[in-house]
């Protein structure tokens, strides 16, 4: 992606910025010249992840939840230049959403729609909301089209609920960009987190050379897609890909091709130049079986497509795993 003259004056609010895709977004948006305000609250995000910018001029730092009120507007005092928001904290556990639904919801949602309807207040040309595939619940349809998901769609877990809440607030808004991303994958991964995808999780195994534990058949499929494709995405939506924006809207982010679990654990066992070892366990309940995107709507509306094949970024995640767990 190239940047362009105005990019460099641009001043990015990132909420999540300790956090897997958030640390990756602040740091893309730094080599291109914007200025970064993150914030984050630490419930899943780490220092660590800001290691490679936190000390850079360009970058300001604020601990605190995006459920404060009034927070766009207090950012907006203290850095005037404030133009355009990425919105990607957020409780991403599932299994945390369930047992926590009201809180999920009110983080997930409500502070999302908040942050939205103060950054219009406040004239912000962007807001780009982080929403998921966990918005189309069990929809079988394949692949899935963005029009899917709708009010009658059957949400798997509040996380799945909030989002699609959350996302169809901000792609009616006239400065909102909502992307629908698939399974992220890439460094910085916590490989221990209960969200963490079953990348991170496997890549963990093969370094420790365990065998690559399957629930079912391993038959079920998703659609992996790179961190810095997906940073792509955030860019073009905001209008800092150098391409025109994405109008306001809401757009899949995923590669379009379904890869199966045992088909992906012999991907990273190749990589490593390895046999895998596959155990199977019992399936689990509530999980779905098959999770794939039609990408071309961001791609028709500015550009964007996913160029990281699999086995790519399965070596640069399995090259930083390597270092990470050196440390
Ligand atoms: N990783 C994926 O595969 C994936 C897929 C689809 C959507 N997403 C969405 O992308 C976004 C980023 O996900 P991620 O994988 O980087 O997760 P992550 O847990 O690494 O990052 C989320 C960040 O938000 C912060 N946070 C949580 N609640 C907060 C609050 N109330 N106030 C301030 N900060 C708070 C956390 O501390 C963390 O740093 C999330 O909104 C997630 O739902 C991720």
């Amino acid at each position: 992606m190239t940047s362009t003259a105005n990019d460099a004056n641009t001043c990015c609010i990132v909420t999540g910025a300790a956090g897997f895709v958030g640390s990756h977004l602040a740091e893309r948006l730094l080599s291109l010249g914007c200025r970064v305000i993150g914030i984050d609250d630490f419930s899943s995000g780490c220092w660590e992840n800001m290691s490679a910018f936190e000390k850079q001029p360009g970058f300001s730092f604020h601990e605190c939840s995006v459920t404060s009120p009034g927070l766009l507007a207090e950012m907006r005092e203290r850095h005037p230049a404030a133009a355009c928001c990425f919105h990607l904290a957020a409780i991403v556990s599932v299994p945390y959403s369930v047992e926590h639904p009201e809180e999920t919801m009110e983080v997930d949602c409500h502070a999302a729609v908040s942050l939205l309807r103060e950054a219009e207040e406040l004239g912000f040309r962007r807001f780009v909301f982080a929403g998921s595939a966990a918005e189309y619940g069990d929809d079988g349809r394949l692949p899935l089209r963005e029009e899917y998901a709708s009010e009658k769609t059957r949400h798997l877990s509040p996380y799945g609920r909030a989002k699609y809440l959350a996302s169809a607030a901000v792609a009616s808004s006239r400065i909102g960009v909502a992307l629908r991303c698939f399974n992220i994958y890439g460094p910085r991964q916590d490989p221990g987190s209960p969200y963490s995808g079953v990348i991170s999780r496997f890549v963990d195994m093969a370094l420790q050379e365990r065998s690559y534990t399957v629930f079912g058949d391993g038959m079920q499929t998703r659609d992996f897609v790179f961190v810095s494709d997906v940073v792509d995405a955030y860019l073009c939506a905001a209008g800092l890909s150098g391409a025109v924006p994405a109008p306001p809207g809401v757009y899949n982010v995923g590669t379009g091709r379904a890869t199966s679990i045992v088909e992906l654990a012999e991907t990273i066992s190749a990589v490593e130049g390895r046999r895998a070892r596959i155990e199977h366990l019992p399936e689990r309940a509530g999980d779905i079986r098959h999770s794939v995107s039609v990408p071309e709507a961001l791609e028709r509306a500015a550009g964007w497509r996913s160029r990281v094949s699999l086995a790519d970024g399965l070596k640069e995640t399995v090259s930083w795993a390597r270092t990470a767990g050196s440390r």
